[in-house]
């Protein structure tokens, strides 16, 4: 409670510095500590085992503030059927107190006039811009003032590969393509899926943000983030198709339509070989206590070791009732505390948004993930995800997941999906 009260009195303090401006809305009034007993709605996708248990982190969190928590988890990796519940509760005029928002689609609710709330009280007060990484503060501040809480560092191009399968083809971890193949080969040979996936638009979209990763940085950014059309209609672009479709014929019959999560069952239990996806995939290892090089090894998608492509879960806090605010302050104040960044993290599988967190809870997949992020924003390695909307807004993006899942399912032949990303992405700018 003494904490709680020199907090609310810093953040009187800092109120005095009123630094908004634009369309968002001024900076909630300081909660009173008595007024600490609300209750906090929050909009996810958070629904695998891992997820589930990293959200516990949070909510045991408020619960000891006394801080209740509703929660509205709508399924579906990537978010999409979140962000249409979250439209029409805002249309409606009922804005949850937070909702889970990736990159671009913040910039969109940052435009809205009057939807999101004015965080820059209490990040002052904590001094959240000198922690958080530029890269995620373009998306959770607007016009200068903050409007999300970032809660991690996830990043796609990763593969997830069962140990025992490895060993079993003799061979090492995959650092080429090239060997990626052979192991692949291998796993087949064996009698596994070699390749365990989830056919959803978002997951064929995970693995096209590694391969064309993996033709070079340069490639990805003009492709993905200039949209130049030469990258997007070049001789690389059909590489990236063909490579999409030599890794679609390492996949199982059913693959239509299976949860991210069940993918990563598939390699947790043995049944399949790998898995290429975001680290949150290793949140279920963890989850199932699997340990990293006993049980599963972490690479970078070969081709793609000092790259990173990032994406961050962050906490979009919305424009609610004076006496719902107090809550919503608590919840931005505790997810951006460093003790909660790492609890959180070491669930989640990713990396803590703030720069200051030491990695020793981490495991070692954790550890290279923190000190690839680190070493990638120093060396001009770090790119938004397609996939997650990092690299370029929605339209751009589900016109570039038609293409990429048509193309997956065999609407599309290789030539044919090179021309179609032309002009989808021409269509939707
Ligand atoms: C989110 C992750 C989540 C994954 C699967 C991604 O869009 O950023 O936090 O674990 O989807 O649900």
């Amino acid at each position: 409670m003494k904490l709680l009260t020199l907090l609310f009195a810093a953040l009187a303090l800092a109120s005095c510095d009123n630094t908004s401006k634009d369309s968002t809305n001024t900076p909630a009034a300081a909660p009173q500590e008595s007024s600490l007993s609300g209750n906090v709605e929050v909009l996810h996708w958070w629904t695998s085992g891992s997820e589930g248990a990293a959200l516990n982190v949070l909510k045991e969190d408020l619960e000891s503030q006394g801080v209740t928590w509703s929660d509205m988890p709508v399924s579906g990796g990537g978010g999409d059927s979140a962000m249409t519940v979250l439209r029409t509760r805002i249309t409606s005029g009922n804005a949850p107190t937070a909702a889970q928002v990736l990159g671009y689609d913040i910039k969109d609710w940052a435009k809205i006039n009057g939807a999101v709330a004015n965080l820059n009280t209490i990040a002052n007060a904590e001094n959240w811009d000198s922690v958080v990484p530029e890269a995620l503060k373009n998306f959770s501040k607007h016009n200068g003032v903050w409007i999300a809480a970032p809660v991690n560092v996830h990043s796609s191009n990763w593969i997830w590969i069962n140990k025992e399968a490895l060993d079993a083809t003799g061979g090492r971890a995959p650092t080429s393509w090239d060997e990626l193949i052979l192991v692949l080969d291998a796993m087949k040979a064996n009698g596994l899926t070699a390749l365990a996936h989830g056919g959803q638009a978002w997951q064929e979209a995970v693995i096209f943000d590694a391969v064309v990763m993996s033709l070079g940085k340069g490639f990805y950014k003009s492709s993905m983030i200039d949209l130049d059309t030469r990258a997007l209609g070049g001789a690389k672009m059909l590489e990236v198709f063909r490579r999409m479709e030599t890794l679609r014929s390492y996949v199982d019959d059913n693959f239509s339509g299976r949860d991210w999560n069940i993918a990563s069952g598939m390699v947790i239990e043995g049944k399949a070989g790998m898995q290429i996806q975001g680290d949150w995939a290793k949140g279920e290892f963890v989850k199932a206590g699997k340990k990293p090089e006993e049980d599963f090894v972490c690479i970078r998608f070969p081709g793609t070791e000092d790259a990173v492509v990032f994406l961050a879960d962050q906490f979009v806090m919305f424009d609610i009732k004076d006496s719902d605010k107090p809550a919503q302050l608590a919840m931005a104040s505790a997810i951006m505390k460093p003790k909660f960044q790492s609890a959180f993290n070491v669930v989640k599988g990713s990396v803590p948004a703030r720069l200051d967190v030491a990695d020793t809870d981490f495991d070692s997949c954790g550890k290279k993930a923190i000190a690839d992020f680190a070493k990638a924003s120093k060396n001009n390695g770090l790119f938004g995800s397609l996939a997650h909307g990092h690299a370029a807004p929605a339209a751009i993006k589900n016109a570039m997941y038609d293409v990429i899942t048509g193309h997956f399912n065999g609407v599309y032949s290789n030539e044919e999906a090179v021309k179609q990303l032309v002009i989808a992405v021409a269509a939707a700018k």
